[in-house]
């Protein structure tokens, strides 16, 4: 996975308009605190997550030249929580791996197959079911805290090009990562 920080790639001239990715974190943050269950949280991310969606110049950004996807931080919150737009081509595909607490990606462009797995009780993981996702879908989840066993997916990208807005509710880079024979 490469991150990019500098170059065309930085945000500040990606800024679109008056869209602060820094202010409209921190407002989301402050109102995912003030939510009490995980129906609510998760409309919410989901609904942040387009706002950005809608909001960023997002072929301003490059899918990188090496075969992994590439990944461009828009915003980090002190509290751990991250904003992201994941650029990807085709035959990028993450490892098998868990999340924070709390994740939403939203599919801005592109075709990918998203697999999900469920941990067992042994530690080893179960594929629960494959599917193609594209523009527009949207998936969040919350689980459960201080652990990154959340949410275990895998994703491959089957288009040219693909974009994403993934938000995690702590530094997604830390995720466990597992091994599966299927
Ligand atoms: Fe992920």
């Amino acid at each position: 996975m490469k991150e990019v920080s500098a170059g065309k790639n930085t945000v500040d001239n990606l800024h679109n308009n008056d869209f602060d990715y820094d202010i409209e974190l921190s407002k989301f943050v402050s109102g995912m605190q003030s939510l009490d269950n995980n129906d609510d949280r998760i409309r919410y991310m989901k609904s942040f997550a387009k706002t950005v969606a809608n909001n960023v110049e997002y072929k301003d950004f490059e899918p990188s030249d090496c075969e992994d996807y590439q990944r461009n931080y828009l915003s980090r919150h002190s509290s751990g929580w991250e904003v992201m737009l994941i650029c990807w081509e085709k035959g990028n595909k993450t490892k098998i791996h868990g999340h924070p607490e709390m994740c939403c990606y939203y599919y801005i462009e592109g075709d990918f197959e998203l697999e999900l797995f469920k941990l067992c009780d042994d530690n080893n993981i179960e594929l629960e079911k494959s599917i193609r996702v594209g523009t527009g879908d949207t998936f969040a989840d919350c689980g459960q805290p201080d652990t990154y066993c959340n949410h275990i997916h895998r994703v491959t990208c089957l288009s040219e090009k693909g974009y994403s807005i993934n938000i995690y509710s702590d530094d997604a880079c830390k995720g466990d990562e597992y091994d599966w024979e299927g």
